[in-house]
């Protein structure tokens, strides 16, 4: 008896709990929410020509306030993380010294709109693949945040194959619009060839008002039958 009451009583002060902790998480996650974010933009991957110059862009928003933010950029070589840039934000508008890890590298969001986009001068395959954009903000017990951008280097063969979709595209585009066009004409001729027999019908019914159908038939047959006789 006593060994069912020890089992049995524990167990009803748990929906409390459960509700307290529910509760206690939605806070956190509404709190979190207004945390740090970084952010690449909605386009998360880029497809370059060698040689050729990007912006690999991200932005940060902090509801809560920044205050010596962190933040670097990460180029990820085959599973092994390597930075790229790294500097600390004071504040919201100040324009950090960027200390700079890689070549060809330029920091080019100054922090402008909480901007801290880079770029990349010209190119190489060696710089294709992941590029993480990372934040923390001491405000927030220095919990990390971070968003991930996909460089892809091709070659110029590559551009040779987009137009040939472009010349494919605009080819079908092409005939899809001839064949609409000849259709339209195809409607526009026969609505105008009804309408030309509803005038003949009109014209068979007003002369018909005055002579009979039957003679009126007659008498055009007997007129179109003559002019071949006189070639
Ligand atoms: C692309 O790379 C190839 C080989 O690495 C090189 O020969 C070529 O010049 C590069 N193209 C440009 C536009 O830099
Ligand atoms: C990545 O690493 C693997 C072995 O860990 C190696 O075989 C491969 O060539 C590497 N790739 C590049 C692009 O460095
Ligand atoms: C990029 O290439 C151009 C022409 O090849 C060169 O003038 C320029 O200095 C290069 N830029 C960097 C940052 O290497
Ligand atoms: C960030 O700054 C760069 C350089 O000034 C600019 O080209 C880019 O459009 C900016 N990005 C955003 C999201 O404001
Ligand atoms: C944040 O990332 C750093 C490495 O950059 C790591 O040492 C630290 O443990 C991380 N913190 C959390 C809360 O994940």
């Amino acid at each position: 008896m006593e060994v069912r009451r020890v089992g049995v009583e524990p167990l009803r002060p748990g929906p409390p709990h459960i509700a307290v902790g529910l509760i206690f998480s939605v806070l956190f996650g509404v709190w979190s929410a207004q945390g740090l974010e970084m952010s690449v933009g909605k386009v998360l991957s880029l497809e370059a020509v060698n040689g050729s110059t990007v912006m690999l862009p991200c932005t940060y928003s902090s509801c809560i306030g920044i205050h010596n933010l962190y933040f670097n950029w990460q180029f990820n070589d085959n599973g092994t993380m390597h930075k790229v840039c790294e500097s600390v934000i004071a504040s919201e508008g100040v324009e950090p010294e960027v200390s700079i890890y890689r070549e060809r590298v330029e920091f080019v969001g100054k922090n402008r709109n909480n901007n801290i986009s880079i770029l990349l001068w010209n190119i190489t395959f060696e710089d294709g693949g992941q590029y993480t954009c990372f934040g923390r903000n001491p405000k927030e017990k220095d919990k990390n945040h971070s968003a991930t951008f996909t460089l892809i280097v091709v070659d110029e063969l590559r551009v040779v194959d987009n137009t040939l979709t472009i010349i494919i595209a605009s080819a079908v585009g092409g005939a899809i619009a001839l064949l609409m066009g000849f259709m339209l004409l195809k409607n526009f001729t026969l609505f105008v060839l009804a309408k030309l027999e509803e005038k003949n019908k009109e014209c068979l019914v007003t002369s018909s008002g005055i002579d009979n159908t039957e003679n009126g038939l007659s008498g055009s047959k007997a007129d179109s039958k003559p002019t071949p006789k006189k070639k």
